[in-house]
Parts: C-alpha cells; structure tokens; sequence
C-alpha cells in the first residue's frame, strides 16, 4: 500500500513536471501518420510544427487534418455545427507549417520523425538536426521495422532518443508503442510515456527490437496466412474469416495487408529478415512479391489480395 501511494506521488509529481517541458513539438514529414501525430498533439494543446519538403505537400497535410478533425467534429458538435467549426479552427491554428526543419527544431522540446522508411535517409535528418536542437530536446522514430539503435547513432544524443509508434489512423488508434534502445535515459523513456498519455493514447514499452511488440506478432501472422494460401491449404477467404472468427480478429490477415500496403508488409518483412536471416518466419514469399511488382498494393492502388473497387 505505502509502495503503491510513493509511487503515484511520483508519477503525478513527475509527469506534472514532464507535461510542462513537452510544449512544443516538431513533427518531421506530414503523411498518412505525420499529420495523424501532428493533429492529436495540437488536440491536446500542444504547439506543434509540421516538416515536410514542399508547401504542395503540407497543404495536403492540413487537408487530411481538416478532414479527420471534421468528422470528429460532426459526432461531437452534432447540433451547433459552428462550434464544430471553431472547434477545427481552434486545432489547426495550434499547426505551423515549415519544410525548414533546421529551423523548425531550434524551439523544439520534441521531434517526432516519421519519414520516409530509409534507414540512411532518417539518419542523415537526425544528424543535421542534432546539430541544432536545444540540447534538452528529445528525438524520436515513428519507424516500423528499423532499429531505433541504428538511427539513433547518427546523432550525439542517444540517451535523449527513443522510438514513439503510433498506429494508423493515429486519430483512432488508442495504443504507442514507447521503445527504449540500452542508450536511452530512464527520463527519456518516461518523458515519452508521458507525452503518450497526454495525447490520450495508453503507451506500451518495448526493447529495441525487430516489429517491437504489435509488428513482430502481426506481420508474421500476415506472412504465414500468405504462405498458408500459397501452398493451397485454404483460401484467403477462409483464413480471413477464420481468424476473425475464430480469433476475434477485427479483420483477416489478408484484409489487413490490403489495408496496411502490400509494399509495406514486403519492406517490414524484409528488415525483419535482415536482423535475422535465419528465422523461417521471416522468409519472402513468391506471390506477396509478385503482387508489389505488379504493383497491386492494397486498398490504395486499388487492388491487392482483393480488388477495391
Ligand atoms: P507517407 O509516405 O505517407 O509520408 C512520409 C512523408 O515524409 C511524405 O509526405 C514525404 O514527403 C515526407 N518526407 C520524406 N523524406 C523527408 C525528409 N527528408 N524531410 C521531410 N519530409 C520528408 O508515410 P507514412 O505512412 O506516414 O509513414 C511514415 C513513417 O511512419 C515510416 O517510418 C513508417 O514506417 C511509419 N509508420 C507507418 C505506419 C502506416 O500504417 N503507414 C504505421 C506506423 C508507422
């Protein structure tokens, strides 16, 4: 009982210090989860800077936020549209645009980058920016599937580095995965959890390792449903209702890499396999490949394992 009340004095007390110091976050590339992480911070009050490499792309950024923010707007002002109006406006004002993110980073006490999946191009962003940032500011990856550890040794700060993955849509998705690499300082870590609680999310800690926790079971399920149809054991049909009925999925292991991208499925497999070669659940498979040369991605070429029409 002693124990449990020290510690919530220490968690209130400490998080109500940490609150303070995350005001102001950079987020470094305004796609699908960009603008996602950008829209729940300024939601949460927070003075948020999105980075992206062309205005072109930033006003798209705005439009997705818009867009996200109308409909939870039009649930939670149902009746006084124009307090759902204000509501938007209020949100996006808390969003400033720049495709500096040089100087985007000077007054910034978090950067949250979710970029381009490149391992060299990510590291090549933090090393200029380490350069930059106030010494107290945290740096983190929205990656899947790289290693927090080796983008994080671009830099000079890895005890102030950590990984935050978000899930898609960031808007909906309640959990952050909140990585921790040996460098990472506990205040670090805690800083993070924090910051992932007052978005609203409830933040898991995982080790610096391959998928962290949701990838590292989802994507080799997804893998092994693939190679389950491939030899001609059952259809993809029928694995997607199996595992929804049979294992409360909300959707089938195929539906679930139409939704998430049959590019990004490959790529996250493929890092997987890099780490560790010899794990059979990471090995390709012939027809995923085929479909990504194809071209054939998911929901949003309009066609993966099943047409989107
Ligand atoms: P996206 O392709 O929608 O957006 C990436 C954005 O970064 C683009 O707007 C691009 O112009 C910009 N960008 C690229 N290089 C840049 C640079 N050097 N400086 C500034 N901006 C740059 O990608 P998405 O889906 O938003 O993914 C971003 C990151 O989040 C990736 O690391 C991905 O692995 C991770 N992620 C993706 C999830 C998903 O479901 N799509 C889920 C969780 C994490």
């Amino acid at each position: 009982m002693a124990f449990a009340a020290s510690q919530i004095v220490r968690g209130f007390s400490s998080s109500a210090v940490r609150n303070v110091v995350i005001k102001n976050v950079t987020i470094i590339g305004g796609g699908q989860m960009g603008a996602g992480i950008a829209q729940v911070a300024a939601s949460t009050g927070h003075s948020v800077t999105l980075v992206d490499t062309s205005d072109d792309i930033l006003k798209k950024s705005i439009k997705l936020i818009e867009g996200s923010l109308k409909r939870v707007a039009k649930k939670k002002f149902s009746d006084k549209p124009e307090a759902g109006e204000e509501f938007i406006k209020k949100i996006v004002k808390k969003v400033s645009t720049s495709t500096d993110a040089e100087s985007a980073v000077q007054g910034s006490d978090l950067v949250v980058e979710a970029i381009v999946e490149n391992l060299k191009i990510k590291q090549d962003l933090f090393s200029r920016l380490d350069k930059l940032a106030p010494s107290h500011t945290i740096f983190a990856s929205n990656t899947s599937s790289l290693s927090i550890c080796d983008i994080a040794s671009s830099t000079n700060r890895q005890d102030r580095f950590g990984g935050l993955h978000f899930f898609n849509p960031v808007a909906m998705m309640k959990l952050v995965e909140v990585i921790g690499t040996p460098a990472t300082s506990q205040d670090t870590l805690d800083s993070l959890l924090d910051f992932s609680k007052v978005l609203g999310k409830t933040p898991v800690s995982c080790k610096d390792t391959s998928g962290f926790i949701v990838n590292r079971l989802l994507v080799p399920c997804m893998m092994e449903a693939i190679r389950l149809y491939e030899r001609g054991d059952a259809s993809k049909e029928d694995i997607d209702i199996g595992m929804k009925l049979g294992a409360g999925y909300p959707m089938g292991p195929f539906e679930l890499a139409d939704y998430v991208g049959l590019d990004i499925v490959k790529a996250v497999i493929e890092a997987f396999k890099t780490k560790d070669p010899k794990n059979p659940l990471f090995d390709s498979s012939d027809l995923l490949n085929k479909l990504v040369a194809e071209g054939k991605l998911g929901i949003k070429t309009g066609e993966g394992f099943y047409k989107h029409k």
